[in-house]
């Protein structure tokens, strides 16, 4: 039988900490004091860099640093204008890994990463994929699947470990995010050849967490069903699918979409403007929720398992409480 300790032996000793549980990168969440208390508890916290400028990123990298001696990771979304820039920060403040969201990563990115000796983390949506990014020099992957909160691919978690763990786990570390509240199921995707596992939602009320009080409120007052993806209405305009607590602005976004694809028929806007218009929705909204804490306009990405979470905690007692449940599961 084995413990826990030799199940995610792999992704600690990859990560540098005491358990292999990244607290996934959330925009304006995940900033200097929630990844800090993550990385403090011996889990692998990381700063979600998001729309950041690179002074901003540079700054906040110092600040975490003053707050953790441990080491924590930066999420970068590669689609970021200045990536370039924001990747000669992590080199400059020698990051020591760097996991690049919200795309494919280039070559060029991995190689200038690696190249100061930051190691790399890319998320993965299918095996084939999983097998390029292995090849062109990844050296972990993140499997993220569709109960996660925030923007998702189309595939559950389940179903996106049962086909990329049992081929790619002997190949680099893998990571496992999306629906994950309870140790017994970090065990169960262990078993399955995860080196660890990512939690986003599950961090969000901690008391560390600078999320404002009605963004905890509407989190600790959810169900899973509430955690709903966002709907497109129409197949010519495209809508990235993100995962948020239902309010009133997902009422307001199908009323927009509406809108503005009518006006797009009757001629009055053309295609690309009408499909800006329905992107610049969300534009701000996150922060308007997590920050200002306008849960009504604002955006409250939740993963599935935010049923789960009921009530603010210190990320000390959520690691101890995971890691407690997945040692109980392992005795069974
Ligand atoms: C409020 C919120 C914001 C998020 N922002 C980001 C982000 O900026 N970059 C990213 O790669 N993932 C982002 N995520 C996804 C998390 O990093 C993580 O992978 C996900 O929450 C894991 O699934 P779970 O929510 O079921 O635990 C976000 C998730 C939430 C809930």
């Amino acid at each position: 039988m084995s413990s826990l300790e030799q199940l995610w032996s792999r992704g600690k000793e990859f990560l540098g900490c005491e358990y292999a549980i990244m607290g996934g990168a959330m925009s304006w969440v995940s900033e200097r004091h929630l990844v800090a208390a993550i990385s403090n508890a011996g889990g692998f916290g990381v700063i979600a860099c998001s729309s950041m400028p690179p002074e901003l990123l540079e700054k906040e990298i110092q600040a975490t640093r003053a707050l953790t001696d441990k080491p924590f990771g930066v999420n970068l979304i590669v689609m970021h204008p200045q990536l370039e820039e924001l990747v000669a920060v992590c080199k400059k403040e020698n990051v020591s890994h760097v996991v690049l969201a919200g795309g494919l990563p280039s070559k060029q990115t991995i190689e200038e990463i690696k190249s100061y000796g930051g190691k790399v983390i890319s998320f993965v949506p299918a095996l084939v994929i999983g097998k390029k990014l292995i090849r062109s020099g990844v050296d972990a992957l993140v499997i993220e699947g569709m109960e996660a909160g925030g923007h998702i691919g189309p595939v559950s978690t389940s179903v996106l470990a049962q086909e990329i763990l049992p081929v790619l786990s002997q190949e680099v570390p893998i990571f496992v995010a999306g629906g994950i509240a309870r140790g017994e199921t970090i065990v169960s995707y262990l078993k399955m050849g995860a080196s660890g596992v990512q939690l986003g939602t599950r961090f969000v009320c901690a008391s560390e967490s600078i999320a404002h009080p009605n963004f905890k409120k509407a989190f600790i007052k959810a169900a899973a069903r509430n955690a709903m993806p966002s709907v497109q209405i129409d197949p010519d305009f495209p809508v990235i699918p993100v995962r948020a607590i239902e309010n009133k602005a997902t009422d307001d976004f199908m009323r927009k979409q509406h809108e503005v694809i009518a006006k797009h028929r009757s001629g009055e806007l053309d295609k690309e403007s009408a499909q800006l218009e329905i992107e610049h929705f969300w534009a701000g909204a996150l922060r308007k929720a997590v920050i200002d804490g306008d849960v009504e306009n604002g955006s409250l990405m939740a993963g599935q398992c935010v049923g789960m979470v009921t009530k603010e905690e210190p990320v000390a007692d959520i690691i101890s409480q995971l890691v407690e449940e997945a040692n109980h599961f392992l005795a069974i």
